[in-house]
């Protein structure tokens, strides 16, 4: 019983994560999207859950089944994401690890876009709102501790850290994401944990594995022993 609290650190904290790709409509039958899977934001939040907290998981359209302990707040667009994730706050803890769609269609079609003989239709864009950057600079409403992930295929340190200060995150969890690494879709990850202190290397594991590594992590930084 005394070990029970022990194990589950926590417990009374409540945690918004994100998870998986956003559909952005174009008109009733198509969208835009990419390949998310999801699967990192579930096990974070999966992993979250084993740890005692309450768990609140924003997610765009994936193929896996809802946590145990975990209340899904399903939304396509990232502006159903950011209205959701406002919804859900305040909490202690975030981690956006959703593939927000960088653009959506500026005006969504309300009938099917029709071939018009070789005619082609211009589809004019908006830059989706950054629901990482509006969360992470709230006033009284911001939670303690708000993790990004860095999706780069290139110079993943370099740009992981400017986006760190850009955004104006606590932690930044970037990854290769890049052609052959197998993370978009796949099952395994490697992280480096970027924070103004450190820059740690995490060995290449799956998803699950680096779930529970966040996990425990935040537990830490709860219990007072900051990263
Ligand atoms: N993110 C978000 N809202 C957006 C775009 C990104 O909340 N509209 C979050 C992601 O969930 C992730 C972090 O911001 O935690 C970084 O996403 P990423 O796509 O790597 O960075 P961007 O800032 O979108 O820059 P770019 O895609 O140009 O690299
Ligand atoms: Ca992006």
């Amino acid at each position: 019983f005394f070990q029970k609290n022990a194990e589950k650190p926590l417990k009374g904290r409540k945690m918004l994560v994100t998870a998986g790709p956003t559909h952005e409509p174009i008109d009733p039958v198509r969208y835009i999207a990419n390949r998310s899977s999801g699967k990192q934001g579930y096990a974070i939040a999966a992993a979250l859950a084993d740890l005692g907290a309450d768990v609140v998981l924003v997610s765009g359209p994936t193929r896996l089944e809802t946590p145990r302990g975990v209340t899904l707040k399903s939304i396509e667009s990232a502006k159903d994401m950011l209205a959701a994730c406002e919804a859900a706050l305040p909490v202690d803890g975030a981690i956006f690890a959703a593939a927000v769609a960088d653009w959506r269609v500026e005006t969504e079609s309300d009938q099917k876009i029709k071939k018009r003989d070789g005619q082609l239709p211009h589809l004019c864009l908006a830059e989706n709102p950054d629901i990482l950057a509006t969360v992470s600079t709230l006033g009284k409403n911001r939670p303690t501790l708000v993790v990004g992930f860095a999706a780069e295929t290139q110079a993943i340190i370099e740009n992981g850290k400017a986006k760190l200060a850009k955004k104006g995150c606590d932690w930044i969890l970037a990854n290769d994401v890049g052609i052959g690494t197998g993370t978009f879709g796949g099952d395994e990850n490697q992280i480096i944990l970027l924070t103004d202190k450190l820059v740690e290397e995490w060995p290449k594991q799956s998803k699950e594995a680096v779930a529970r590594t966040v996990a425990a992590r935040i537990a830490t930084y709860f219990q007072g022993d900051d990263v």
